[in-house]
Order: structure tokens, then C-alpha cells, then sequence
């Protein structure tokens, strides 16, 4: 769906955001500590984090539904901190699609511009447009009892798209669909965004989502920003340990290094790394699908010796937990077409990473 999206117009390109050291607080409670973010004109931005982190509070605050107590937005290098929502031309989407159930889609798409007096063929213009976006043009004189909840989160968003605002906000748009809607409908807004170019901020808090979708993601967590990076830097090089965790499985393993060597809690030996240089307490991190397991005289001699305790088969992998002989317990994820993936629970091997698959965590 979604392909029939007229070319947006060729004018200098709208909707970049700045929040500076965004503050809010409720009570004795920091909801949102210090937020900083430049989002760039037309850029797909994930605020991804646990319930609770200070997600709903920051987009309120853009959206102009939630005052900061100190801290600045600029859209468009305007500030725009004390302009009321309406004034801002920030398209908003929540995850209750909040449609009024006495008007059909086309009304309730048509609504706020009837508010706003805008003439009958401009709006019937506008209307249409905004329902082919999200391909619901069949649909116009459906009420919302009547369509499915992904059908009427595309007339939420076609609701917004109406006016045409260089900006979007979503809340958690997908949160009250089923998984495989979930997933379809990701893909939907992904291409929406291909095509009418619009900035997009997206809060969500399944890390999956997040990952897939974004051009960029702030990772927050109790009211700060942890790392605001690519998809695959937040992944691959996770900023502390709370994004190391949060985002994806992980093997997190306390270990010190002296002369570039790491050595375990038991004081083993651990694999190479990229911490050469480095003489201190730190966490090394290891994906369990970079910890490759062989079975003993495989010809690894930078590897630790130990045996499989657990196999779990997932589908497409098997997730084995890994016991080393000094008693340090680490998951491998293996691929199930892999030769590895056959190996069984007691069988003894030797665990390993590639040098630049481990990350650093210093505390
Ligand atoms: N209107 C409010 N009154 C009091 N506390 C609030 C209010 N809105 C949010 N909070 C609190 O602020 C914190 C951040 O909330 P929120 O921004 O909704 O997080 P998220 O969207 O990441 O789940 C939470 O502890 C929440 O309970
Ligand atoms: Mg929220």
C-alpha cells in the first residue's frame, strides 16, 4: 500500500527539531532529565526505551500538550516552546487511535480542518489525498466500528497527514496490534516515510521496531538519553551497559585487563579484543551469535575450554548456554544450517570470539 503518494513539493526541506536540555518533572519525579536532540529534516528517529523512561513525556513536550520546565524546542531553528499545540504544525499520532465513532473515516480525516474553516474543495482535495497516503480511499464512508485496529490507525494517520505538517510524532502507534500486524504495519509507515519524506519521530519501546525502522534511535531510559545513534552503532557499539542490555541479547562479562590481555572472574584467560591499551576493571560484551563454539582440538587455541549445559531451539538458531570449566556461563546463538548447531548438551568445547566482534563497556 501507500504508493500512490503525489512527489512532495520541491521547496527547501521542513521539519528539522531541536530539543535543548529538555527538563520536566512532576512533583518529585524527573520524567524527563536533560534531553538534548538535533533531528534532521526528513530523518525517521526512534525514542526507544523501557515503560516509564520519559518516552510519551519528550514527544508531549515537542507535540505542546506537555510544557517543559526549563529546556528549549526549536522547529525549523524557530522556538517554538510556548506555542500551543495548534500552532505548531506537528502532525500527532497516539496509540489509541482516539477517532470519533459518530463521523466516518472521511470526517474524521476532514474534522479538523472543518475547525479551522477551510474551504469545501480544498478540503475534499486534502481529504482525498490524505486517505490515498494510506490507501484507504475505499474506505471513506466506513465508520470506525466497522474497520479493522490497523485500519483505523491508518485513518489516525491519515487524520495527520491532512494538513500536510512537515512533522510527525507517533506514540506507540502499533502498541495495541497483534504481533503480525505489528509487523506489516511497520513496514507500511517505513514506506510512508520513503515517500512523502516527512520527519518522523517514533516512540516506541520494542527494541525490534526500533531497529528495523529508524534512520537514527535515542535509547532513554529513566528520563535520559543513553545513545542517540544509528541502528547498527547502537547495536554494535553500545554506549554503556544499560543499551548493551536493553537493546538485543547479550553476554556481559566482568573481566580485567592488563597489557591488552583479558582475564576472567576466575582470573582465566580470556579471547583477544579491542582493548589493547586499556589496563582496568571493565565489561566486555559479546553478542551470542559472535560467540562461536567448537568442539575440543577444532584447532582454537584462543578460546575458553568448557562444555554445553543448555540447547534451546528457536526455529531458524539454537541457543546454547555455555559453561567454562572455570565457571563462567555465556549463550551462544548458532544458526541452525550451521554444522555447530548439532552440538548436544554435556558435549565439551571451546568458546570463542572474533577480536572485533567483542565491544568494551569501561566503568
Ligand atoms: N501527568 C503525569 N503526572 C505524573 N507523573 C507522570 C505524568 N506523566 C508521566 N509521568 C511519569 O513520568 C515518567 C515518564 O513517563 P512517560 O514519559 O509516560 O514514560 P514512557 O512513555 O517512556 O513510558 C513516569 O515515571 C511516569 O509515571
Ligand atoms: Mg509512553
Amino acid at each position: 500500500m501507500l504508493m500512490k503518494v503525489r512527489p512532495s513539493s520541491t521547496c527547501a526541506k521542513t521539519g528539522t527539531i531541536a530539543l535543548q536540555n529538555l527538563q520536566k518533572s512532576y512533583g518529585g519525579l524527573t520524567a524527563v532529565d536533560d534531553v538534548s536532540l538535533s533531528i534532521p529534516a526528513g530523518e525517521f528517529v526512534s525514542l526507544l526505551g523501557p515503560s516509564g523512561s520519559g518516552k510519551t513525556t519528550t514527544l508531549m513536550m515537542m507535540a505542546g500538550f506537555e510544557a517543559p520546565d526549563s529546556g528549549r524546542i526549536l522547529l525549523d531553528e524557530k522556538d517554538i516552546t510556548r506555542q500551543p499545540p495548534h500552532r505548531r504544525e506537528l502532525g500527532v499520532i497516539f496509540q489509541s487511535y482516539a477517532l470519533f465513532p459518530h463521523m466516518t473515516v472521511a470526517e474524521n480525516v476532514a474534522y479538523s480542518l472543518r475547525m479551522r474553516s477551510v474551504a469545501r474543495a480544498e478540503l475534499e482535495e486534502r481529504v482525498g489525498r490524505a486517505l490515498d497516503q494510506v490507501q484507504l480511499s475505499a474506505l471513506a464512508s466506513r465508520y470506525p466500528h466497522q474497520m479493522s485496529g490497523g485500519q483505523q490507525q491508518r485513518v489516525a494517520i491519515a487524520r495527520a497527514l491532512v494538513f500536510d505538517p512537515p512533522v510527525l510524532l507517533l506514540d506507540e502507534p502499533l502498541g495495541a496490534l497483534d504481533r503480525k500486524l505489528r509487523h506489516h504495519l511497520r513496514n507500511e509507515i517505513k514506506s510512508l516515510h520513503k515517500e512523502v519524506g516527512k520527519t518522523m519521530v517514533y516512540v516506541t519501546h520494542d527494541q525490534d521496531e526500533a531497529l528495523a525502522m529508524s534512520d537514527r534511535i535515542a535509547v532513554m531510559h529513566e528520563g535520559r538519553i543513553r545513545q542517540f545513534s544509528a541502528p547498527q552503532d547502537v547495536y554494535r557499539r553500545p554506549a554503556d551497559l544499560f543499551v548493551a542490555s536493553f537493546v538485543g541479547e547479550v553476554n556481559l562479562i566482568k573481566a580485567s585487563l592488563k597489557s591488552g590481555i583479558a582475564y576472567g572472574p576466575a582470573g582465566e584467560r580470556l579471547p583477544a579484543g579491542p582493548w589493547t591499551g586499556v589496563d582496568s576493571d571493565a565489561t566486555l560484551c559479546v553478542r551470542p551469535e559472535h560467540l562461536h563454539l567448537k568442539i575440543d582440538g577444532a584447532g582454537t587455541s584462543d578460546g575458553i575450554q568448557g562444555r554445553i549445559v543448555d540447547a534451546t531451539f528457536v526455529g531458524d538458531a539454537t541457543v546454547f548456554e555455555f559453561r567454562s570449566d572455570a565457571g563462567l556461563q555465556l549463550t551462544s546463538k548458532v544458526l541452525n544450517i550451521a554444522p555447530e548447531a548439532m552440538l548436544g548438551i554435556g558435549v565439551s568445547c571451546v568458546a570463542s570470539w572474533g577480536a572485533s566482534e567483542a565491544t568494551i563497556l569501561t566503568e
